[in-house]
């Protein structure tokens, strides 16, 4: 799900971990809540998590390519460490929908399965930058725990091995709570 030929982020420090959190904020006229998970994502072998489908004939299917939709199943983890406690799954489409190839159109779930928010789901959907290192996109609803959720998430590439095209993004959800 980042693609990217941009250059990844060296891991940040994570000599504290970002476990999910939880602060409210009062932020003006808004409380807020910000939730942190990091998603694992492969691109290629027999583990990979996130895989073309379908693409514009006699096109290669990649994230440069117009038109090329993927499909998308990440681990959903509380810290960046892939052995880390495993508490749901990104589940979606990706398609690129700019001309150019910079934007994608994301269209994900994140479906918690285990811990404080099992049977919850959060819908995110937007527009991304792509090529971008960190990337803004709206959450338009959920379900469960997460009934009526608005707010927005920002994606971000915290490593990157291209040997695999694995790369640990770190997702940082910022929540409306209704007043
Ligand atoms: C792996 O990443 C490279 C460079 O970004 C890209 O060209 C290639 O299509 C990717 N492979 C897969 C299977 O996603
Ligand atoms: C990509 O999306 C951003 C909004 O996230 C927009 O500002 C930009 O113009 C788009 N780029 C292209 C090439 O469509
Ligand atoms: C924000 O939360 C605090 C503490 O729960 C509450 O006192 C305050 O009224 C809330 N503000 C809004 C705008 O909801």
């Amino acid at each position: 799900m980042a693609p990217t030929s941009s250059t990844p982020l060296k891991i940040i420090s994570f000599s504290i971990l970002l476990l999910i959190t939880i602060n409210n904020i009062a932020n003006g006229q808004q409380n807020q809540s910000t939730l942190v998970f990091f998603l694992q994502d492969v691109g290629k072998g027999v583990g990979a998590t996130v895989q073309p489908v379908i693409g514009i004939n006699g096109k290669v299917w990649s994230y440069n390519s117009f038109g090329t939709i993927f499909v998308v199943d990440d681990p959903i983890m509380l810290n960046p460490n892939p052995g880390s406690t495993q508490i749901g799954r990104a589940q979606g489409m990706i398609t690129v929908t700019s001309l150019d190839g910079s934007n994608v159109s994301i269209v994900l779930s994140l479906v918690f399965n285990n811990g404080q928010y099992s049977g919850s789901t959060l819908e995110i959907q937007g527009a991304s930058r792509q090529r971008e290192n960190s990337r803004e996109l709206s959450v338009v609803s959920g379900t469960g725990r997460f009934r009526y959720a608005r707010g927005f998430v920002v994606f971000e590439t915290v490593s990157y091995d291209d040997s695999t095209n694995h790369s640990v993004l770190r997702l940082t959800v910022t929540l409306a709570i209704p007043s």
